[in-house]
């Protein structure tokens, strides 16, 4: 096999080496369509063939016709069956409010439906794509990402009946789209945005209604058909309820940055803090700053009291609507740090008022001027 250049060749080889060890029967590998979990799958299909069954399960969470569509990319490298488990996830989390409770809630029915589904294919591996950020945030206490077990104490033997081959977890994200190019995983899936494994879950933020998951998945899918094509490393929309408190203190902060007054959601959002995990306020800026360019700049005024995490500037509101569409877009290289690119006030105005024209749940949009850290890339 011909190795990308980034990754050391015998970090590789030593997977490859190691998985031809194990006596493997049958692997489960869990696609979500992002270029880890899919890379992962197809590495160890090179080595183990027909005896790794790739299932795609929707759990009602996904983007716009998602699972057909990685399913019809996927088609020739990687034969896939979707499994909707929709009715199960929403049995156990509509109603959940608290991010960590709605991820490690979201990690249990996934890994439960994964391990009755390995049962009935007999199978006792699982093939995972967890990459190095993912078990590093994890055990660092910032966020409990869905795919990682073993690195923070879970027995999967005992407790779901299979063992996990994580061939990625030493690499960062670059160096896994290097991988993935060299193995022949389509371009739509290397160069895919990712999207967290709990997907709209974590981005209706706050209390989890299928109405807040409707208007999170029409507003996503609006800012990734404008905003794709730029350059960034990800793009989409998060929303909650459009409900404010006005804060004196935190105007008063910006004062002298235009005719701005500042107001508090009454959700919270995660943030880093140095190098542990913050689940703090979002701080909306309404109003008119001296110049555009003051916008990226209102972080550093907003977010360094200890308990705002977001800053938003609000692009465009008409006063009716239950809720608040927050537009995300960030740049990074390794996305344990990301920053906010300087987007033109035309484009966003224009992205926002499409939000609005499409659907009359939503009152405001703004767009999310706040750098990982102090923010995380998600809400939650
Ligand atoms: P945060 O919000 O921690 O996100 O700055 C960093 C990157 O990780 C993605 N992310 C996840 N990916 N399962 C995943 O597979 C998860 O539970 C998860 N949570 C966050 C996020 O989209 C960003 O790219």
């Amino acid at each position: 096999m011909n190795y990308p250049l980034m990754i050391s060749i015998s970090a590789i080889d030593k997977v490859i080496e190691n998985m031809r060890s194990l006596h493997i029967n049958c692997a489960l590998a869990a696609i979500s369509g992002g270029v880890d979990s899919t890379t992962a799958a197809i590495l160890t299909r090179r080595i183990i063939g027909d005896r790794l069954r790739a299932v795609f399960i929707d759990t009602g969470f996904m983007r716009l016709n998602e699972p057909e569509h990685i399913k019809e990319i996927l088609r020739a490298v990687l034969p896939l069956e979707i499994i909707n488990a929709s009715d199960r996830f929403y049995r156990e989390m509509l109603g959940l409010s608290d991010a960590e409770e709605k991820r490690t809630r979201f990690r249990e029915v996934f890994y439960t439906v994964l391990s009755e589904i390995a049962k009935e294919y007999d199978c006792d591996w699982l093939v995972q794509g967890t990459i190095a950020p993912d078990w590093i945030e994890t055990r660092g206490g910032i966020k409990t990402q869905h795919n990682v077990l073993e690195q923070v104490g879970i027995d999967t033997a005992s407790k779901y009946g299979f063992k996990l081959i994580e061939p990625l977890k030493d690499l960062y994200k670059d160096q896994v789209r290097e991988l993935a190019k060299s193995l022949g995983v389509p371009s739509e899936i290397v160069n895919r945005q990712p999207f967290p494994g709990p997907g709209l879950s974590i981005r209706a933020v706050g209390e989890l209604t299928l109405e807040k998951l409707d208007v999170a998945r029409r507003a996503t899918d609006i800012v990734e058909r404008r905003l794709g094509n730029m350059g960034l490393s990800q793009w989409f929309a998060a929303t909650w309820e459009y409900d404010t408190v006005p804060s004196s203190e935190l105007s008063r902060v910006v004062n002298g940055l235009g005719d701005l007054h500042v107001e508090l959601f009454s959700i919270r959002a995660t943030g880093v803090k140095g190098d542990a995990r913050s689940y703090g306020h979002v701080a909306l800026v309404r109003g008119y700053p001296v110049n555009w360019d003051v916008i990226y700049e209102l972080h550093k005024y907003l977010a360094t009291t200890s308990d705002v995490t977001h800053v938003i500037y609000e692009l465009m509101g008409r006063g009716v609507g239950k809720y608040f569409v927050s537009i995300r877009a960030i740049v990074t290289d390794d996305f344990m740090t990301a920053d906010v690119p300087r987007l033109s006030r035309e484009i966003l105005m224009d992205v926002a008022e499409e939000i609005l024209s499409n659907d009359n749940r939503i009152s405001s949009v703004g767009f999310d001027v706040t750098p990982k850290p102090p923010a995380t890339i998600e809400y939650e």
